[in-house]
């Protein structure tokens, strides 16, 4: 069983990763954190302590992080998620408390008391990740075996031309992060866009007779209005997030290369790229392991099987 931790912006993709987290018996979830992205810092992290509460695992804890990047002003993406971050659903108050700590405290007190390394997982901005790594570089090395997080993209963008969100929302914490040392796992837009349910699929959530089930069905048909713009070419909606766990999960269902992965974070047009060195042109460490392309019938039918345990 793989011990994780979760960063994340909940946000519709970050709640289904975190289902498929509590879904699988092959992972513990011990913490959560949130940071600020999707939506405000308060957002997510209700929408966080909500979601728990609907899954009826308020045993796992969970801190608030992040008020603002590390440099840039915080932008949120309600265009996308909705005035709360979670629309679509009727969803749960949170029925127990948040802990009385910070995001990167919760996430040092989880390392000492877990034996054994921990993965990070990170589906939002990327920074409570650097922060973490700046407060307790000894106990992130000595602990920590993989950041795998969702963000960036091999020459596409989906904020600007050449710009994923959750890095362009703190390219300075993305750039902390891919420089820390520890191995990274990165599920780019590149495998990402391949990730899309479909109408019919997300119909068929309908049928899931439980309060789960239920509950995403709902907020699967709002996070798929946004993706319905032609201009994506998509035939359903990405989701990101869930990629992170499906490989922890199942390697198997996706293809993958190791590769120098850096962030710029200066430049008016590609702040926050991530450049992807896929021909090994630099000669700079690899320190990445980067998702390029997904089974998409095995991901969906995981999200449908863990969806129905509930
Ligand atoms: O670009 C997609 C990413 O930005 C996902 O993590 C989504 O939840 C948003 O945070
Ligand atoms: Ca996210």
């Amino acid at each position: 069983m793989k011990n994780i931790i979760l960063d994340c912006d909940p946000g519709h993709d970050d709640a289904l990763a975190m289902m498929l987290a509590i879904a699988s018996d092959k992972i513990k979830l011990l913490a959560v954190t949130t940071s600020a992205g999707n939506q405000t810092p308060e957002k997510t992290l209700n929408n966080a302590m909500r979601m728990l509460t609907l899954m009826k695992r308020e045993d796992i804890p969970v801190a608030g992080g992040n008020r603002t990047p590390l440099v840039k002003p915080l932008e949120t993406a309600g265009n996308v998620h909705g005035k709360s971050g979670l629309d679509g659903a009727d969803l749960p108050d949170p029925d127990f408390e948040v802990q009385d700590m910070t995001a990167i405290e919760l996430i040092a007190k989880t390392l000492r008391e877990t034996d054994g390394k921990v993965t990070l997982v990170v589906t939002g901005p990327m920074t409570n990740a650097a922060l973490f790594l700046r407060v307790y570089p000894e106990l992130a090395h000595e602990k920590i075996d993989q950041i795998v997080f969702m963000g960036g993209a091999m020459g596409l963008g989906n904020w600007t031309p050449s710009v994923e969100f959750n890095i362009y929302v703190d390219p300075e914490a993305a750039k902390i992060v891919l420089n820390s040392g520890i191995p990274t796992v990165m599920a780019p837009l590149n495998v990402t866009h391949q990730a899309q349910i479909k109408k019919a699929e997300i119909e068929a959530v309908k049928s899931i007779k439980n309060p789960v089930g239920q509950a995403f069905y709902g907020l699967l048909g709002f996070f798929e209005i946004y993706h319905e713009d032609p201009k994506w070419g998509f035939f359903g909606a990405p989701l990101h997030d869930p990629c992170t766990i499906a490989w922890l999960i199942d390697p198997e269902m996706f293809e993958t290369e190791q590769m120098n992965v850096d962030v710029e974070t200066e430049g008016e047009l590609v702040r926050g790229e991530t450049v992807c060195d896929y021909y090994d042109l630099t000669g700079k460490p690899k320190n990445t392991e980067v998702l390029l392309e997904i089974d998409r019938d095995k991901f969906i039918k995981l999200i449908m099987d863990s969806l129905e345990t509930f």
